[in-house]
């Protein structure tokens, strides 16, 4: 018996598809990988204007088709558990580990609710007074510089903001609690982060110092026991287990509430160090993307000021009446995606849109053709903030994707929404800046500016 999701056709093993029925075009090519490597842009955009936004690849081995088209997209995100399932690189897999998300489909709704309410809805409000007063003490630093290397300033916000509300730690160094950890400094902290964050895209599985997945697997076991002297410290002083201070309180709470549930030990160390990793980097190269476009285009950064004028102070109610700042970060996320989506797996051979996805090959929905493609966007090259206005009709689900979509959509949208909005607001109060010339970027696994582009600043205070 066919079965019917919408317009998607599940095939049985089997069955013919309906007459009519095509596969995508092109062959995969076996230096696919290094080209999308090199430049995922470049690989999206080449490949849509020759062959149309469905197309096969060799990325990543085996056949990879890349999707842009809203239908395309629609049936990459919503076939979990029908036809389709995660399937990442097997370092990735590896490094994730098996309390991640994409380990276990079978407890992935129960785990993700569970997480839910330190990331996301009444627990960001909690949040702002820490967010705020780390990116105020970061920016004060700018007032004394005439220049600043973008990339690397904004990282080391993110990170002061990131690891206290992720990790539950206070990460200044003279404090005593963090030199009785196993990691004792926050430059460590921050080494061993970035070998583990390495170690995920490394397309050789094996386990050797002389391999990043290698360097990564040890990088992640000594944060592992980092995540577990952090737990043992805080259970010895009970008060400090409010739910809403930080995630891992959240976590911690919930573990006291009912020790059978689904929060073990185990899952809340690999939980806090697997947020962050999915969350550091994206707002890093987010942030500096967002500081590069404001600066291109002098009459956004009028309308912006505009924006900020009107706004007496900081709640969640005064962010979200930053329409136009939100906009314009919404606008930066699609000329400028951070990442791609995962790879999602065909379990099933599936018909969508007369077009034939064979059960084996990988689907990737890919921002970098969905967000370039006329059909959803009007004059898709061009940076218009006001394309995301609320009056706007663009920006539709399964045409605007930067956070994913379906069931494994991304958790930490409202957060980096109201870290970014926070963060441009205090910039644009505070300073003046001036681009110096085209950046380059780091194009894979994140985007990102490269480390030594700098930006003139001056102080508007
Ligand atoms: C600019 C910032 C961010 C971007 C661009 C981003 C992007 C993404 C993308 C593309 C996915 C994959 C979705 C899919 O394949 O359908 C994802 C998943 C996810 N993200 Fe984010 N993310 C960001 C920030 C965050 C933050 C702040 C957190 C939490 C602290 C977070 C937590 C997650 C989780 C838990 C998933 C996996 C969901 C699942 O498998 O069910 N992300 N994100």
């Amino acid at each position: 018996m066919d079965r019917q999701q919408s317009e998607i056709l599940i095939l049985e093993d089997e069955q013919a598809p309906p007459s009519g029925a095509v596969t995508p075009p092109r062959q995969p090519k076996w230096y696919d990988t290094f080209n999308y490597i090199a430049n995922p842009d470049k690989f999206c955009r080449e490949n849509w204007q020759k062959y149309g936004p469905v197309f096969k690849t060799g990325v990543f081995g085996g056949t990879t088709i890349f999707v842009g088209s809203a239908k395309a997209n629609q049936m990459v995100f919503n076939g979990d558990s029908q036809y389709t399932e995660i399937s990442l690189l097997p370092t990735t897999m590896a490094m994730f580990g098996e309390y991640s998300l994409f380990q276990r489909p079978d407890l992935h709704r129960q785990r993700k609710s569970a997480l839910r309410p330190g990331l996301a809805g009444r627990a960001l409000e909690g949040y702002l007074p820490h967010i705020n007063k780390t990116i105020l003490q970061a920016i004060e630093g700018w007032k004394n510089k005439k220049t600043i290397a973008l990339y690397p300033e904004v990282e080391e916000i993110c990170f002061d903001i990131l690891v206290p509300l992720l990790l539950g730690i206070n990460l200044n160094d003279s404090q005593e609690n963090i030199s009785e950890l196993p990691v004792t400094s926050k430059a460590e902290l921050k080494n061993l982060y970035q070998t583990f964050f390495n170690g995920f895209f490394s397309l050789l599985k094996w386990e050797s110092p002389l391999t990043a997945y290698g360097r990564g697997v040890k990088a992640r076991a000594k944060l592992i026991e980092f995540m577990s002297a952090v737990i043992s410290q805080r259970r010895k002083d009970t008060e400090a287990i409010d739910p809403s201070k930080d995630f891992l309180s959240m976590m911690l709470a919930s573990q006291q509430e009912n020790p059978d549930g689904v929060f073990s030990d185990r899952l809340i160390e690999n939980q806090c160090l697997l947020q962050l990793w999915g969350s550091h980097y994206e707002i890093s190269g987010l942030f500096g993307s967002i500081i590069y476009q404001i600066g291109q285009h002098p009459q956004v950064l009028d309308r912006l000021r505009e924006e900020q004028s009107e706004i007496k102070n900081i709640s969640i109610e005064h962010l979200q009446e930053m329409t136009f700042l939100e906009a314009t970060i919404k606008e930066t996320l699609r000329i400028l995606p951070p990442s791609s989506t995962a790879n999602r797996k065909l379990t099933r051979s599936v018909v969508s849109d007369g077009i034939l996805y064979e059960k084996g090959c990988t689907v990737i929905a890919e921002p970098r053709i969905a967000h370039i493609l006329p059909e959803h966007f009007k004059e898709p090259e061009k940076f218009i903030p006001d394309r995301f206005l609320p009056d706007s009709d663009e920006g539709k689900m399964y045409e605007y994707i930067p956070f994913g979509g379906g069931v494994h959509g991304c958790l930490g949208a409202q957060m980096a929404m109201v870290i970014a909005k926070l963060f441009t607001s205090h910039v644009l109060g505070m300073f003046d800046w001036k681009l110096t010339g085209k950046a380059q970027f780091v194009q894979f696994p994140i985007r990102r500016i490269k480390d030594n582009y700098q930006i003139q600043i001056k102080s508007r205070v």
